[in-house]
């Protein structure tokens, strides 16, 4: 067994450093699992007790390669004792070039590209608007209900929950609008991909039109799975209509792939599985397995729209994160990664679907590849949000060593991001724990 549980958790040094965290530490971070790494390898993090449990967190997403793989320690350490940091605004250095030739190689969409460095994944949220605003000229942002795009002051206006992303946080950006997303299993009149999609656009063809004015937008920025929205595809219908609207009107589209992208979805960014190109995609978190590294790539004339001098950073683009990002890339070079990536997805899919009918709690099941969630609801006809149950499994599932996270407007998904290097044994391991959880919540027992 992976999980190996030498005290209850929180264990007795995790509780220890909490109290240390209260006082030392700003109020604001929240801990999903606060229990406190040590070490981390693979698809198992190991505690300050002792205690080892199976990460299906992935860091919010971002170690996809698995913890620590010596494809990335070497290429991290070898960096490191070379070369830390010189700016790539001041002396630059050949890894951020060749971080950028890949991601243009391997984005969706068959044209010239170029790419910017970043540090995170709202810098790059925030440049994208910057370079879509300096190429067209216009101000307006469309974005989507459900949407999460970061915290800075236009991801966060960007974002569409309030609680806990915006509150006390105002006044927001300006200029930014929000439509609906095809978020098929909460739509008011039919969950049918093709209809929902239909209405959806009606919608933001309604608010752009009306609202903003499709001559004063330069920017539609749209996540082709919702994240933090709790794992809602975008069906391709949609994706089809959005991307001739916005070639139709000279809008730049700006896929926000930080959470979807390096595999997530079981392709490399999950526009290739909507079959669509944007003109400009944000990626980050998988980018560079656990360092701090964020991109915007895209067509290179808009790319270039920015003067010279007029975006960059300090940091963006380190050569330590580069470093890390090139070994990423390599690791996912010959395309064993990603088909490993679509078998987790499968393997994750017909095990929650197979739940579906055993646990009325269970109002919906969905996702991309093995980017997968399970929506709770008290009622599957009323389909009311089970926030309370959701935030039981989350606890019943890491004090049984599994660590796990919530998404959702309403905070009652449980999403799953495992690592692509997670062992069957070890998948099925956390997934009983789940399930085991879920009887828990139900008061049945286990199915066997
Ligand atoms: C889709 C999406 N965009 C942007 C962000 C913000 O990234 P970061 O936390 O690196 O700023 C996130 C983070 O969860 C995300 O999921």
């Amino acid at each position: 067994m992976a999980i190996q549980l030498k005290t209850s958790l929180p264990g007795p040094n995790s509780q220890l450093l909490m109290k240390e965290r209260r006082k030392h530490v700003a109020r604001g971070p929240f801990h999903t699992t606060p229990i406190f790494a040590s070490s981390a390898k693979g698809a198992l993090v190991h505690d300050v007790d002792g205690n080892t449990l199976i990460d299906l967190a992935c860091g919010i997403g971002v170690t996809n390669v698995g913890h620590a793989p010596p494809e990335l320690v070497q290429a991290i350490q070898a960096q490191a004792s070379q070369m830390l940091h010189t700016s790539f605004n001041v002396l630059p250095y050949r890894q951020y070039i060749d971080v950028a030739a890949a991601l243009n190689q391997f984005t969706p969409g068959d044209f010239p590209k170029k790419t910017l460095l970043l540090n995170s994944g709202a810098e790059a949220v925030e440049n994208a608007v910057k370079i879509a605003r300096a190429f067209t000229k216009r101000s307006s942002v469309v974005c989507f209900e459900h949407g999460y795009h970061g915290r800075t002051y236009m991801a966060m206006t960007l974002t569409s929950k309030v609680k806990p992303y915006r509150q006390d946080f105002g006044p927001f950006a300006s200029e930014v609008y929000r439509a609906p997303f095809p978020y098929a299993y909460r739509w008011p009149t039919t969950s049918d991909p093709e209809q929902v999609s239909r209405e959806c656009f009606d919608r933001f063809e309604e608010i752009v039109g009306t609202q903003v004015g499709a001559t004063n937008t330069a920017a539609v920025i749209i996540e082709p799975v919702l994240g933090e929205g709790g794992f809602v595809p975008a069906p391709k219908a949609f994706m089809k209509l959005i991307r001739e609207y916005c070639t139709t009107h000279g809008i730049v589209l700006i896929a926000d792939e930080i959470q979807t992208g390096f595999g997530r979805t079981g392709s490399l960014f999950a526009c290739e599985q909507l079959e669509i190109a944007p003109d400009l995609i944000t990626s980050a978190k998988g980018l560079a397995g656990g360092l701090p590294l964020a991109a915007v790539t895209g067509r290179a004339e808009i790319m270039d729209a920015p003067m010279e001098g007029g975006i960059g950073g300090t940091y963006g683009g380190n050569p330590v994160a580069c470093a890390s990002a090139l070994a990423v890339f390599r690791m996912f070079q010959d395309g064993k990664l990603l088909l490993r990536a679509q078998d987790l997805g499968n393997q994750i899919s017909t095990r929650l679907n197979s739940w579906k009918s055993q646990y009325p709690i269970i109002g919906d099941v969905r996702g991309l590849g093995p980017m997968r969630a399970l929506e709770l609801v008290k009622d599957q006809n009323t389909k009311a949000p089970h926030r309370d149950a959701t935030a039981a499994l989350i606890q019943y599932c890491y004090e049984n060593g599994v660590v796990i996270l919530s998404a959702g407007t309403f905070g009652n998904v449980i999403r799953l991001l495992v690592p692509l290097v997670i062992q069957d044994v070890e998948l099925k391991e956390a997934l009983d724990v789940l399930e085991s959880g879920l009887n828990f919540l139900s008061n049945k027992k286990p199915s066997g």
